[in-house]
């Protein structure tokens, strides 16, 4: 299939809108990242997104739609804090799960009694959607697996030949996936099920309701940094190779410690001949693509067995495998001066032993790694770098929080903490 490119102008808009109402296929830019449209109401086109992405399933959806009022048409009642969130935060990177109408397909919600919805702030794609004259799914317009796309020319490079065309537009403003926020359970909490640039706090001044974190979000982070730190310990005490505590693969220590009852501390042993290697050498690539399989197979043993219902997270979408570059991975957490210093540490050894190594480091400065994040890692990519060593932000503010969420997964759970 030849796909068209098409600037974001009236005209081919018009032509846009034509192909997504005889079912085809148009990604879409917004403040966020670009999208994958169809027309949402229409099984066949919305399964053809699907296999153009090569998504699973059972991943639902988000629905993106050109005006408030068009919630009406998705679900049977519009709440009182729905209306409030939606004049608050729409049109922008705000999605809300709400009770869905029969009407909306099973395949568009992967089943559930819920949908997601979202306006987007752009005014092209909104444009498209008003035209079309219906509603249009928009998962991420990357393959599966992939950074979500920024950049238009992203978009091109993962689906060039698989979609009917591209609307052109601008770089994304925001550049991580809108934040997805549960209202569909009618109690007095709202539930944030994906972490983004609008934040909890940002939510709960809106709407006067208290708001937190899907569970599932938070308990990975856990167990990930629990066990980071108890390895660090072990390192500390076992070893004087290391200079820095060092950590690898800490979700397949997870593994370990939940299959073979053995207790971390073992496990942590396993994870110091990892560390003592990675520190004088990266670890080859096939044996970093086991640790790294090792460690999304752990996390979803975790997740779909769980070791409580909580790790069980409400976006169905949050349990694959995310935003993997090619290149090897490394998150260096600590303070920003620390940080800066072990890379370079780092990032100089790796060089001496003829790696080419890519660097990213935001210096804290939120918005600017949540531009930046998927862009960085696509470039790393395409300069065929080794190693990316990447500086991690600190999750205590949500933005942070949000960004690392990403960030952890690209790079398979793989952090080192500097340390004092
Ligand atoms: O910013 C964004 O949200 C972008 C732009 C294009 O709008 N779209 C996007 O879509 O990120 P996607 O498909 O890549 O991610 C949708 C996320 C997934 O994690 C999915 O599981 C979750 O939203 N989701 C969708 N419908 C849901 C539902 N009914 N209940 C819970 N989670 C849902
Ligand atoms: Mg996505």
């Amino acid at each position: 299939m030849e796909t068209k490119l098409l600037e974001p102008n009236r005209e081919n808009i018009e032509t846009a809108a034509e192909i997504i109402r005889r079912g085809g296929l148009v990604a879409f830019p917004t403040e966020t990242v670009y999208g994958l449209g169809a027309d949402a109401f229409n099984a066949t086109a919305v399964s053809a997104v699907y296999a153009a992405k090569g998504r699973p399933s059972d991943n639902p959806l988000i629905v993106h739609i050109a005006d408030s009022a068009e919630l009406a048409r998705l679900t049977p009642v519009v709440t009182d804090v729905m209306k409030r969130l939606a004049d608050r935060f729409w049109p922008g990177p705000l999605t809300m799960v709400v009770k869905r109408l029969p009407n909306v397909p099973d395949v568009t919600t992967g089943g559930l009694e819920t949908v997601a919805v979202r306006l987007p702030d752009n005014e092209a794609t909104r444009a498209l959607i008003a035209v079309s004259g219906c509603p249009l799914v928009g998962p991420s317009a990357n393959l599966s697996g992939k950074p979500s796309p920024t950049k238009a020319q992203h978009v091109v490079d993962d689906l060039y030949g698989k979609i009917d065309a591209v609307l052109m537009g601008d770089d994304c403003r925001v550049g991580i996936e809108s934040t997805v926020l549960d209202v569909s359970t009618g109690t007095d909490t709202l539930t944030i099920l994906r972490p983004g640039i609008i934040t909890p706090e940002q939510i709960e001044a809106a709407v006067g309701l208290p708001v937190r974190f899907d569970p599932a979000l938070t308990k990975i982070k856990a167990v990930v940094h629990t066990e980071s730190s108890h390895t660090q310990q072990q390192i500390k005490k076992n070893s004087d190779v290391t200079e820095m505590a060092g950590h690898t693969g800490s979700a397949h220590t997870q593994e370990r410690a939940i299959k073979s009852d053995e207790g971390i501390g073992l496990a942590g042993h396993t994870e110091d001949v990892h560390t003592q290697r990675a520190s004088a050498d990266i670890l080859r690539k096939k044996e970093r693509a086991n640790v790294a399989e090792a460690a999304g197979s752990a996390v979803r043993t975790l997740l779909e067995d769980g070791w409580d219902a909580d790790f069980k997270p409400k976006a169905p979408g949050m349990k694959y495998k995310h935003y993997a570059p090619d290149a090897d991975m490394l998150i260096v957490e600590g303070e920003p001066d620390d940080v800066r210093r072990e890379i370079a540490k780092r990032k100089a050894e790796q060089e001496a032993a003829g790696k080419k190594v890519g660097v990213i480091f935001f210096d804290n400065n939120f918005e600017l790694a949540a531009h930046e994040l998927f862009d960085k890692l696509r470039e790393m990519d395409k300069a065929g770098v080794d190693l990316i060593l990447a500086g991690g932000l600190p999750e205590s503010d949500s933005r942070g929080f949000a960004v690392m969420n990403r960030m952890l997964k690209s790079a398979g759970y793989n952090i080192v903490k500097t340390r004092k």
